[in-house]
């Protein structure tokens, strides 16, 4: 890859920019200057952009807690997105794996390996996911049961859903859901006749949203993480 390109994946100035400082000679690989912004890498080389050393990553993963208020979208010209949220050095191509309401808190993926999101997201892969929701009624076993039916909908029917509801407080449930579609769960309260009023995801296949981090925060997924939402896609 050349030596331009990795810079501006990882973000660190724009193409033209990066061109001038490349040769200003403000750039090193392996301790050497390099003035040519075309120069082959193969990016596990050791490059110190303008005094910043960089890691040179092709995929990049990240667990964040998404809070409230914040759009699950790359960029917005108005709003606050979930990628502003990652603000350690980071690709440009991040993107949010599928999106939770501007409301909804939890477990979001953010990553650019496209292919392993659209192997999340895929229909035919029912990857399951799950969700803490509180309603505005106690909820009883006739839900349970729609949901475990699944529920019609104006536009099509849910596939069967798990409700569990807290034995202590019967307005809160875990769901869990083989699909994706837009405010599902939302949707599936309300036609039962209650409206949801705070909703958190917990899991998405194999991946578990690390309860130590508060909302707003994320980190990179580990290596078993990854590991293991990969292979539960095979
Ligand atoms: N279902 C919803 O209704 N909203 C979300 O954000 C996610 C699932």
């Amino acid at each position: 890859m050349r030596l331009d390109k990795l810079l501006s994946d990882m973000d660190m100035a724009s193409r033209s920019e990066l061109k001038k400082n490349i040769r200003k000679g403000l750039v090193t690989v392996n301790g050497e200057i390099v003035k040519d912004p075309s120069t082959a890498l193969n990016g596990d080389e050791k490059i110190v952009y303008c005094g910043e050393e960089l890691t040179y990553s092709e995929f990049e993963y990240f667990m964040l807690n998404k809070p409230a208020g914040v759009l699950s979208a790359s960029m917005d010209k108005k709003q606050k997105t979930v990628i502003d949220l990652i603000d350690c050095r980071h690709r440009k191509d991040l993107f949010p794996v599928g999106r939770l309401d501007k409301d909804t808190v939890g477990l979001l993926l953010i990553t650019n390996d496209g292919q392993l999101a659209h192997e999340l997201l895929a229909p035919n892969k029912h990857v399951d996911k799950s969700y803490f929701v509180r309603v505005d009624a106690d909820l009883d076993e006739n839900d349970t049961a729609a949901f475990e039916k699944g529920i019609e909908l104006e536009d099509f029917t849910t596939l069967p859903a798990k409700l569990e509801i807290k034995a202590d407080s019967k307005n809160e449930a875990i769901v869990t859901i083989h699909e994706g579609k837009f405010h599902e769960i939302k949707r599936m309260f309300h036609a039962c006749g209650k409206e949801v009023v705070y909703l958190k995801r917990l899991t998405m296949g194999s991946l578990k949203l690390d309860e130590s981090l508060k909302e707003g925060e994320y980190r990179k997924l580990t290596e078993e993480e990854l590991a293991d939402i990969k292979k539960s896609v095979v």
